[in-house]
């Protein structure tokens, strides 16, 4: 009988998590989920707006094994509406396993993300990702009072809630300033690596301000914000590049509690991901795709995005 992995005070099966991505962003994939035998999930990022319909959909490019993925913040981030409705049917289904919503909104203000947090705290949530992905265009990191203002933030919101928050590091925070930053204000757990923003030359089609990349070559990347975050005593639930057993075991090996993992399950199936376990592929019941909505799109209306390369 495997020990069950304590963090941010919920109780996870096995180290492995669904990063919130496409593998989560309905209840039908995450049962995928569930039967893949991951120890938890993290629910695709959910946020206090409006959806226009002005927004656009998913493009992928594929360079070898590696990809570029676009596609609008409309496309990406469900309302807060989809979001808590996706948190209470997953729970409803009662999959046994941790889920922890993702939430987002676009200021450093505690206000404009209590809000949101509150209302997954009240449908039991107790531990609540912290998506800053999108903050990257309407804040300046790196300036000196950045991290003091970024621990003043973090203690506000925390103090505010009683659910345990756990912010997602990307690319534009420094490790080490923000890992201690988080420390000193009282957070206890961080969740990385979130993808690169890498704009691709025109000609690839994709928009410059929305494409990411993702691969291997993120890996290291990975392990450089790890060690800072373990150096700070946070305890971290690694991912970002993971694509073979491997990768996984290094993270767990350098100190991640959990591991989280998006691409090589979008790429490799639901079945794969036992393989990270060091286990044999799961048995899926259904027909399920990974990357797009199959109940959404089920055939007909393929967003031809490019991610099954048709
Ligand atoms: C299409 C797509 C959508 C994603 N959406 C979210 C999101 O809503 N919230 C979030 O925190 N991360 C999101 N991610 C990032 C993943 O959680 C993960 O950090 C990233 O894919 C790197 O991990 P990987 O190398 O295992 O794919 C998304 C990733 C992809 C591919």
């Amino acid at each position: 009988m495997e020990e069950k992995i304590r963090f941010g005070g919920m109780e996870f099966a096995n180290p492995l998590l669904a990063a919130s991505s496409p593998l989560t962003e309905t209840a039908g994939k995450v049962r995928c989920c569930q039967e893949a035998g991951f120890g938890g999930v993290i629910l695709k990022t959910a946020a206090e707006y409006k959806r226009t319909g002005e927004g656009y959909g998913r493009k992928v490019v594929f360079l070898g094994e590696d990809y570029y993925a676009d596609a609008s913040y409309e496309r990406e981030i469900l309302t807060a509406e989809e979001g808590l409705a996706l948190y209470e049917a997953v729970k409803a289904a009662g999959s046994g396993m941790a889920v922890i919503p993702s939430v987002s909104a676009n200021s450093m203000e505690a206000e404009d993300w209590l809000r949101i947090c509150r209302r997954f705290e009240m449908l039991g949530a107790g531990l609540i990702q912290l998506d800053f992905f999108y903050l990257g265009s309407s804040i300046r990191f790196g300036n000196g009072d950045f991290y003091r203002r970024l621990g003043e933030f973090l203690a506000r919101l925390q103090s505010g809630l009683n659910a345990v928050v756990m912010p997602k590091l990307n690319f534009n925070f420094a490790p080490r300033e923000t890992c201690m930053a988080l420390a000193d204000c009282g957070i206890g757990q961080v969740s990385l690596l979130d993808s690169i923003r890498v704009p691709l030359p025109e000609r690839f089609g994709l928009h410059r301000d929305t494409t990411s990349y993702f691969g291997r070559k993120q890996l290291p990347l990975t392990l450089a914000y790890l060690r800072c975050a373990v150096e700070a005593g946070l305890e971290v639930c690694a991912g970002g590049g993971v694509s073979c057993v491997q990768d996984a075991d290094l993270l767990l090996e350098n100190g991640a509690k959990l591991v989280q993992t998006a691409s090589f399950v979008l790429k490799n199936g639901f079945r794969s991901a036992p393989v990270l376990l060091h286990r044999t592929p799961a048995v899926i019941s259904g027909n399920w795709r990974t990357w797009c909505e199959a109940e959404r799109y089920g055939g007909k209306g393929c967003e031809f995005c490019g991610f099954c390369r048709k």
